[in-house]
């Protein structure tokens, strides 16, 4: 049985908030969590949510019309991306975010243009299931998340009452 790829139902936006708190207690600088899901299937809530848990205190906007945004002060600063206007990844490679990338957890909305550039991350896809409910699958690309997908699901709170 592999445990590199996980899938939890989340039944409300809180439940989303604790998935991805769980999932930020295992990031550090230089991690890469790809997202990917549909407009609204909630990928800017789940960053909010990790980025609260990771003790920003800034404020977590949607990035769509800015492309990137950086939250510091918290254990780890966040850097927030969305390549949802982007063409191509070429555009990406000129964002020049290297530096950015390696002292940040970085958080890429519409992940998919980039996983080719970025192929050592976690993947995040969220599935509309319901008004307010959805199926989050988290997957390991790479030896730096082996195994770490099953080890998420064996820390949420039991339970799905949010
Ligand atoms: N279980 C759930 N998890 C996450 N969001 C949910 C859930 N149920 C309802 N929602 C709602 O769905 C919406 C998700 O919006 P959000 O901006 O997070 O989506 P997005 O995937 O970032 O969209 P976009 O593609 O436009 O960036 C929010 O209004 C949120 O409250
Ligand atoms: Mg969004």
């Amino acid at each position: 049985m592999t445990t590199d790829s996980v899938r939890v139902a989340a039944e409300s936006p809180s439940r989303t908030a604790r998935v991805a708190a769980a999932v930020a207690r295992h990031l550090r600088a230089g991690d890469v969590v790809l997202l990917h899901g549909e407009l609204a299937a909630g990928k800017t809530t789940f960053v909010t949510a990790a980025a609260a848990a990771l003790g920003s205190p800034d404020q977590v906007t949607s990035p769509t019309f800015m492309l990137a945004q950086c939250y510091a002060g918290g254990r780890i600063p966040v850097l927030h991306l969305d390549t949802y206007r982007l063409t191509d990844v070429a555009e990406f490679r000129d964002l020049g975010l290297e530096e950015q990338l390696a002292e940040s957890v970085a958080f890429v909305e519409w992940g998919g243009m980039v996983s080719g550039e970025l192929p050592e991350h976690l993947a995040i896809t969220l599935e509309l299931a319901g008004t307010d409910s959805r199926n989050i699958t988290i997957t390991a690309h790479g030896a730096r998340w082996a195994g770490v997908p099953g080890l998420i699901e064996s820390e949420l709170p039991a339970g799905t009452a949010a």
